[in-house]
């Protein structure tokens, strides 16, 4: 099965090829694509027409470059028009008729208690669901527990995680692919998809916060019990540490760009205040700065990002996770001391992502690309791509949970 992620990020649109194993677990990613484009902004659709241009583009060079036909695409959605909460509800399981009162807790019984918890806040009017992600469930006074299947108790207490985007966000997107022909597609949310290219089972089980720095985009995703708790995009990213530096060095964007790959070091403790770095086409007096100086300028931006991520960390609660340890990726990552600094200011272990394991590929993966290949893999493992073929019975309770998260399309 030949499979494309599509990671629609804020300037680049990259994919990757991948073909399934027959196990319907290795995934090996044959070819890479990368384009730029302008039809996002801070990761939300913001031009039809040049997003039509650019998954055209798309199309047509990997119908060039593969002959085979491609059996599904899998998407990201981003940005700020998607939005989540927690719902949580308790429902009742006793009969009347039944003496015992106790009932044991049935499939259907977590169904129910599933949507009636979503429907706590749930708008259906101008929200649609892209993801919900079921947490814990307790019986009674009993611990909680991921499974409650065949337990007794008087009522069931079960609460979901739901992503959702506004409707239009929504109908925009599959105008998109339908325009271009694309109509074997999931959706998948953006900081999910990431974190599943960087984590593996052990790491969800163990409990793990991912921080991955895009260009207009900042992704967060927390687990523990191996399961997703919050997943959040935040609307800055390292394109606002270039627009900083260019600004305050007075040069031009690509010059700004330059210095940042090249010259900065957030994490001001390895800079040095004797190093003079030169800013070429500088506006200014002097065009002499010391590599400290410009080392400021992109860290108190990245400085403010790590703080917007920290507060929804801690608006969750989650902030015990922080020796878990948290996983910094994404291009806008590469900037020198980017895991030093936020493992500075949280006190906490902070590691740069690597690719988990069950990808393969003949050729090095460059970090770009983990979003796209996690796109894949996140619908691998909740089995969005046969969703159709196979019938409850037939699934285990995690995989059959499992597609609680992907009912969507
Ligand atoms: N070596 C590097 N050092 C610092 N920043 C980098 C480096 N390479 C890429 N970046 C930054 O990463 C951002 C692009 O992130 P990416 O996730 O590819 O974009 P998008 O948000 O479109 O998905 C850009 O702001 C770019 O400057
Ligand atoms: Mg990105």
């Amino acid at each position: 099965m030949y499979i494309v992620g599509i990671d629609f990020g804020s300037v680049y649109l990259k994919a990757v090829l991948c073909v399934l194993g027959d196990d319907n677990k290795e995934i090996t990613v044959l070819k890479t694509f990368v384009f730029d484009h302008k039809s996002a902004k801070k990761g939300t659709l913001s031009d039809m027409e040049k997003a039509k241009d650019v998954f055209g583009r798309l199309l047509e060079k990997i119908k060039n470059e593969f002959s085979e036909p491609v059996d599904m695409y899998v998407i990201s959605i981003s940005g700020e028009n998607v939005s989540s909460y927690t719902g949580t509800t308790t429902i009742p399981l006793w009969k009347q008729e039944n003496e015992e009162r106790r009932v044991k807790i049935t499939r259907s019984h977590v169904k129910e208690v599933i949507n009636t918890a979503k429907m706590t806040a749930y708008n259906k009017d101008d929200k649609t669901e892209i993801h919900s992600v079921p947490q814990e469930f307790q019986i009674d006074d009993q611990p909680p527990t991921l499974n409650p299947v065949d337990m007794s108790g008087i009522k069931l207490k079960g609460s979901v995680y739901v992503i959702q985007t506004d409707k239009a966000h929504r109908e925009n997107l599959t105008e998109i692919l339908k325009s271009v022909g694309i109509d074997n597609y999931r959706i998948v949310f953006s900081p999910l998809a990431t974190a599943e290219s960087v984590l593996d089972e052990e790491d969800k089980e163990g409990g793990a916060i991912v921080v991955s720095i895009g260009d207009q985009t900042t992704e967060l995703a927390v687990y523990t019990s191996g399961i997703n708790r919050m997943a959040k995009v935040i609307p800055f990213g390292s394109g606002n540490i270039t627009r900083d530096l260019k600004v305050v060095l007075k040069t031009d964007y690509r010059t700004a760009e330059d210095i940042k790959k090249n010259e900065v070091n957030v994490f001001l403790k390895d800079t040095d205040p004797e190093k003079i770095i030169n800013i070429p086409g500088s506006n200014s007096v002097n065009s002499d700065f010391s590599e400290e100086y410009v080392s400021k300028i992109a860290e108190a931006r990245l400085k403010e990002i790590y703080e917007f991520v920290m507060k929804e960390v801690y608006k969750g609660s989650y902030q015990r996770l922080i020796h878990s340890p948290v996983v910094i990726t994404g291009p806008g990552s590469r900037i020198r001391g980017a895991e030093k600094l936020f493992a500075d200011m949280n006190n906490s272990k902070t590691v740069s992502g690597t690719l988990s394991a069950g990808v393969k590929s003949d050729f090095e993966i460059s970090d770009e690309y983990y979003s796209a290949i996690g796109l894949v893999k996140y619908a691998v493992l909740n089995g969005m791509l046969n969703e159709d073929d196979e019938t409850e019975n037939k699934k285990g309770f995690l995989k059959w949970i499992k597609q609680f998260i992907s009912d969507l399309v």
